[in-house]
C-alpha cells in the first residue's frame, strides 16, 4: 500500500526454465522466468501497477475479466514498447472473483502467452471474506494454471503454430508451469482455483473417484454450491471447485476426452485427449474445513430490462463477417444500458468468446437454463458449432468514446489471426 493505494509492480523479462531435469529452455514471466505473481486486491481498494517490459519486443497487459475504464484495460491499443513502463490504475468495483492478466500486443498475443506471461488476479469482496470456504491462499485454497505445451526434440518449448488451423496445441500438459504437479492436502476440502490459461486447448475437469462441487464462475461465486462430475473449460475461462478428502487418500484431477459439442474433426481439438493435471495427496491427520456455505447479494439481470439486442456470428476467423481493424468501432454501446448479444458459431469448429469490461450472464437456451459452468457471472464462453448463445450484460460507468474494449475468440491463434472486434461505451 503506497498512500492508501495498492501498488503492484510486473516486469515482462525473458528467462530460461528446466522442464525436465538438465533441460533449460528460453521462457518469458512476470518478474521471474515463466508465469508470473498472483495479484489480490479486495473491492473498493484503488490499485495501480507499473507494468515494464524488458522484453525485446512489444507487449501489453490485460486484466481479463476486470471491470476498468478502457484506457487501462491492456488490450491492442495500450503498447508497451521495449524499456517502457505502463501505469494503469482503477478502482476495484465487482464481485469477489479470480481474475487473470495476459498479454494482448495485436497479432502477437499466442505467442506471447504461450511463452509464459499469464498470472492470476484474485479478488475479494465482503461476501467471500465472510464465506465459509477454504480459503488459505497456497494451503486449502490454490491456484490450478492449466497450460499445454510442446517440446522439439531437443527439449526445448516449441512456440510455432505455422501451418496449423487451431492454435498451438502441446501433448504435455502443465499446472502452474509444473510438469507432473501434485499438492499435499492438510484439510479435510480444497478449493482449486482453475484457470484453462492454454491458447487453444478445451479442457474437461473430472476427479478420478469423486465428485467435487462447483463454487465460483468466471466472475465470481454462485448462488450455491453444485455438485458435479465433470466441468469442461475453453481457454481463458475459470472456476472455483471444492474437493473433499479422507486421511492419507490420493486421488487425482484430470482432463478426460472434452465434450467439443458436435466439432467436426474433434481430434485435431483435443476431443480424444486426457491428462492428468494436479495429483492430491492427503496427510496423515486432515484439520477440519466447513461445509461450503455463503451468502450473496442477488447480481441477476432481467431479461426485460435489456433495451438492445446485437448479433454476432463466429466464422472463419470473421466475426460478422469482418477481421479485426484496430481503426475500426464496430459497435457503439451507450454507458447505463442493459444489452443482449447473441452469438452465433456458424462454422463446423470450436471457439470461445470473451467480452471486455464486463461480467455476463448466459441465458437459457431452448427454455433450458444453461449448464453449472455456464451460471453465474461470466466473461469467457466455449461455442460448440451451430449453438447460439444469448448473454445478458449491463454496461456502467467509464464513458469514453476514444478507447474501445474487446470481444474476440479466446482462442489465440484466431484472436491474432483477426477474430476480435471493437466496441466503445459513450
Ligand atoms: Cu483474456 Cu481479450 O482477453
Ligand atoms: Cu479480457
Ligand atoms: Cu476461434
Amino acid at each position: 500500500l503506497r498512500d492508501g493505494v495498492r501498488v503492484f509492480e510486473l516486469t515482462a523479462q525473458e528467462g530460461r526454465t528446466a522442464f525436465a531435469p538438465g533441460i533449460e529452455t528460453p521462457t518469458w514471466g512476470f518478474n521471474a522466468a515463466h508465469l508470473g505473481p498472483t495479484l489480490r486486491a479486495a473491492r473498493g481498494e484503488q490499485v495501480a501497477v507499473e507494468v515494464t517490459n524488458e522484453l525485446s519486443e512489444t507487449t501489453s497487459v490485460h486484466w481479463h475479466g476486470m471491470h476498468l475504464p478502457a484506457r487501462y484495460d491492456g488490450g491492442p491499443h495500450q503498447p508497451i514498447e521495449p524499456g517502457g513502463t505502463w501505469r494503469p490504475t482503477w478502482r476495484i468495483d465487482q464481485p469477489a472473483a479470480t481474475l487473470w492478466y495476459h498479454p494482448h500486443p495485436h497479432g502477437a498475443t499466442e505467442e506471447h502467452v504461450y511463452r509464459g506471461l499469464a498470472g492470476l488476479f484474485l479478488l475479494d469482496d465482503e461476501y467471500s471474506r465472510a464465506a465459509s470456504l477454504p480459503s488459505e491462499y497456497g494451503v486449502d485454497d490454490v491456484p490450478v494454471i492449466v497450460q499445454d505445451k510442446k517440446f522439439d526434440d531437443a527439449g526445448r518449448l516449441d512456440a510455432d503454430s505455422e501451418g496449423n488451423e487451431v492454435g498451438l496445441f502441446g501433448d504435455v500438459v502443465m499446472t502452474n508451469g509444473t510438469v507432473g504437479a501434485y499438492h499435499e492436502v492438510t484439510t479435510e476440502r480444497i478449493r482449486l482455483r482453475l484457470l484453462n490459461g492454454s491458447t487453444a486447448r478445451t479442457y474437461q475437469f473430472v476427479l478420478a473417484d469423486r465428485p467435487f462441487e462447483l463454487v465460483a464462475t468466471d466472475g465470481g461465486l454462485l448462488d450455491r454450491p453444485v455438485r458435479m462430475d465433470s466441468l469442461r473449460l475453453a481457454p481463458g475461462e475459470r472456476a472455483e471447485i471444492v474437493v473433499t478428502m479422507r486421511p492419507r487418500e490420493r486421488t487425482v484431477l484430470r482432463s478426460e476426452d472434452p465434450d467439443l459439442g458436435g466439432v467436426a474433426a474433434p481430434f485435431a481439438f483435443g476431443g480424444n485427449d486426457s491428462f492428468d493435471v494436479l495429483q492430491l495427496r492427503a496427510a496423515e491427520r486432515l484439520n477440519p474445513s466447513p461445509e461450503p456455505d455463503w451468502q450473496y447479494e442477488d447480481t441477476g439481470l432481467a431479461e426485460a430490462e435489456a433495451t438492445v439486442t446485437r448479433t454476432f456470428e463466429l466464422q472463419n476467423r470473421e466475426i460478422n463477417g469482418l477481421r479485426m481493424d484496430m481503426n475500426r468501432i464496430d459497435e457503439t454501446v451507450t454507458v447505463g444500458t442493459t444489452e443482449i448479444w447473441e452469438v452465433t458459431n456458424s462454422h463446423p469448429v470450436s471457439h470461445s468468446f470473451h467480452i471486455h469490461d464486463v461480467q455476463f450472464e448466459v441465458l437459457p437456451v431452448d427454455g433450458q437454463a444453461p449448464p453449472p459452468e455456464l451460471s453465474g457471472r461470466k466473461d469467457t464462453v466455449y461455442l460448440e458449432p451451430n449453438r447460439t448463445y444469448r448473454l445478458i450484460m449491463r454496461f456502467e460507468d467509464y464513458a469514453d468514446p476514444d478507447w474501445p474494449y474487446m470481444y474476440h475468440c479466446h482462442m489465440l491463434l484466431h484472436e491474432d489471426e483477426g477474430m476480435m472486434g471493437q466496441f466503445v461505451v459513450v
